[in-house]
């Protein structure tokens, strides 16, 4: 199963996944989660990733596709993955291509979870993630048993340097200009699913295993 997520910033790519991910048992590779942990842990990639991320702007393709492609060489993503958030422009969706062509494999499903910006916004204000382990809350939807703490962990629960109004404005309109044509690119190969993601947690997810249970089954 190789799966890709995705949708606009704030449309529960990443919530969905970890539920997905859970439920058939294989890696979640989220490239905005993987330049946050090399952030949090002082990292060279991290430091520098975060001046674009911090302003809404897109990490450059060739650093992204290769972080991509060392986590793709490693074993547990050999038969089964799901992407979350990458790729986001047409070149890094040709090398993404050529990444799983020289593996003798290709993607089977692509997931776009569909979302109004109005409520795009709203979540992305109300949003906290852990420091630690990158879990997602809500403070209303999703709201964690103690303030401003993890449920899964125990670590601080922060709200991310790119939900400022500001920059989730700079990351729609990029979503508008450099990600939205990518739809074009998997519905003409047969593989788009679109889902929507305006309703309950817990209902997006059912849409999203109807979809792959009947490709898988
Ligand atoms: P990334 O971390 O991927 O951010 P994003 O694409 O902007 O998406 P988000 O993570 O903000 O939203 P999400 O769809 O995961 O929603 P979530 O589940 O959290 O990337 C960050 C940055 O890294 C990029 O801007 C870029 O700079 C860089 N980057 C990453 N990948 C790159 C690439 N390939 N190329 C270049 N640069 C790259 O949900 C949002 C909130 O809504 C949460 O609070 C959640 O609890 C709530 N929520 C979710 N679903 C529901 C629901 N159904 N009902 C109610 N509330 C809900
Ligand atoms: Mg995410």
């Amino acid at each position: 199963m190789k799966i890709l997520v995705m949708g606009p910033p704030g449309a529960g790519k990443g919530s969905q996944s970890s539920r997905i991910v859970k439920r058939y048992n294989m890696p979640s590779i989220s490239t905005g989660q993987m330049f946050r942990d090399a952030y949090n842990k002082g990292e060279k990639i991290g430091v520098e990733a975060m001046k674009f991320i911090k302003k809404g702007e897109l990490v450059s393709d060739d650093i992204t596709n290769e972080i991509v492609r060392l986590r793709l060489s490693e074993e547990d993503a050999e038969t089964n993955f799901l992407l979350d958030g990458y790729p986001r422009t047409v070149n890094q969706a040709i090398a993404l291509d050529k990444m799983l062509e020289g593996m003798g494999s290709k993607l089977d499903a692509v997931i776009n979870i569909l979302s109004s910006h109005d409520v795009l916004f709203e979540r992305m204000e109300q949003r906290r993630v852990c420091k630690q382990c990158g879990a997602t809350y809500h403070l209303k939807f999703m709201k964690p048993q103690e303030d401003g703490v993890c449920d899964i962990c125990g670590g601080e629960l922060y709200q991310r340097p790119d939900d400022t109004h500001e920059s989730v404005e700079r990351r729609l309109e990029i979503y508008e200009s450099k990600t939205k044509p990518l739809l074009d690119y998997y519905d003409d190969k047969n593989i788009l699913y679109n889902v929507n993601g305006m309703q309950e947690f817990d209902k997006v997810t059912d849409d999203i295993i109807l979809v792959l249970d009947t490709i898988y089954d």
